[in-house]
């Protein structure tokens, strides 16, 4: 098959034929049909993640076609349409007795633990605790976000954030994760502060629901922008991008007893960023975590798309093919795009 390879970290990735994958026992391989670009990608191929091994194909957003199951799978067969939670969980450790697979203490991810979805097959782990049937008529472009982006800011700002009708959400980073968090708490009936460097993502942020847009590039203190805008503070914040200006913006724009929402991955040498942790104790604010989503957390998730409220087929702005994921990859160092990026292995 055909697949992204890098072979040391941050050097230009190449498009090469390697074997394609078997499935294991209790797991499947799937036809990649559509696999989105999210910055945990770009993340893994800067080296930010000790979980991955050289050389490495990325990508773990994806959505396809069961190819092959293995022996012991028997909810799952090839021709199903699927996609699946990043955080493939084992489905017997006590995390996932307890119903938290999306922290399984053995999980595996496609792209990190091992190979990954910029390839035209990927193999998956206990396909019968992870896989997510496709709704018919939904798109595989679309239905992609649903491995990472799209269901982690559900996670966040539902599950998580636990959003409420009229409370006032601020989103520091209007990218993947970003532009679905305003999306979804648009659609919960909260009021939306969308904050970015870049005039296209707050565009797209607006047309999602945004009541408000800071531009960070152009306010000096996006913190008091949004205190300003939202009579004292957002109720709820999360960090979509990941870095120690958007953590500490998200922390110091709540309100008091507001909760802050990690999502954005936040590398360094010891994996820690100094948060402004005086306000926390003074405000009593909640500050969360976020980690993808359980698979058998979907349904509701799903409903809402299916009657419309919510709609991932809007955030897909470009289509490319594997060819020009290379140096797409190289380009998440600088640029901003806007939107999510799918790539269709077969085109
Ligand atoms: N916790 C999880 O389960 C999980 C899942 C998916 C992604 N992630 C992480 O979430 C983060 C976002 O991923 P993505 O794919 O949505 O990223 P993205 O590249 O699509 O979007 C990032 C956005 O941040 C904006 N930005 C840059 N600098 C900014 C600043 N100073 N202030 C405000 N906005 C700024 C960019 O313009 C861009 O719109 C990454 O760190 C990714 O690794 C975490
Ligand atoms: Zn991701
Ligand atoms: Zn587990």
């Amino acid at each position: 098959m055909r697949a992204v390879v890098f072979e040391r970290y941050g050097e230009p990735a190449e498009v090469r034929e390697v074997a394609d994958p078997e499935p294991a026992a209790h797991g499947v391989v799937v036809r990649v049909e559509a696999t989105g670009l999210c910055r945990s990608d770009w993340h893994g191929w800067q080296g930010h993640d000790p979980d991955i091994r050289l050389p490495h194909v990325p990508g773990h957003e994806l959505a396809g076609v069961v190819e092959a199951a293995g022996a012991r799978v028997t909810g799952w067969r090839a021709g199903d349409r699927v996609t699946v939670p990043f955080v493939c969980a084992c489905g017997s450790c006590p995390a996932c007795a307890a119903g938290d697979q999306q922290v399984c203490e053995r999980q595996t991810q496609p792209g990190f633990t091992h190979w990954g979805s910029f390839a035209q097959y990927v193999a998956l782990d206990h396909a019968d605790v992870n896989l997510v049937a496709v709704p018919d008529g939904m798109s595989f472009a679309t239905a992609a976000s649903l491995g990472c982006r799209f269901a982690t800011a559900y996670r966040a700002v539902v599950q998580r954030g636990r959003v409420a009708a009229g409370e006032w959400l601020a989103v520091h980073g209007c990218g993947g994760v970003g532009l679905s968090a305003v999306m979804i708490a648009a659609a919960s009936g909260a009021r939306v502060v969308a904050v970015d460097v870049s005039p296209r993502a707050l565009d797209l942020a607006r047309r999602f629901g945004a009541a408000e847009c800071v531009d960070a590039a152009a306010v000096e203190d996006t913190a008091g922008a949004v205190r300003d805008l939202t009579g004292g503070g957002a109720h709820l914040s999360l960090d979509a991008l990941g870095s120690p200006a958007t953590c500490a913006a998200s922390v110091n724009g709540l309100r008091r007893r507001g909760r802050h929402i990690q999502v954005g991955l936040l590398p360094s040498a010891t994996g820690m960023t100094s948060v402004p942790m005086a306000r926390a104790v003074a405000l009593e604010l909640e500050l969360l975590g976020s980690h993808g989503m359980a698979a058998h957390t979907y349904p509701p998730m799903l409903e809402l798309v299916r009657a419309g409220v919510l709609r991932p087929d809007l955030l897909v702005t470009s289509a490319i093919g594997l060819d020009a994921v290379p140096s797409a990859l190289a380009a998440m160092g600088t640029a901003a795009g806007a939107g999510v990026t799918v790539i269709e292995p077969w085109n």
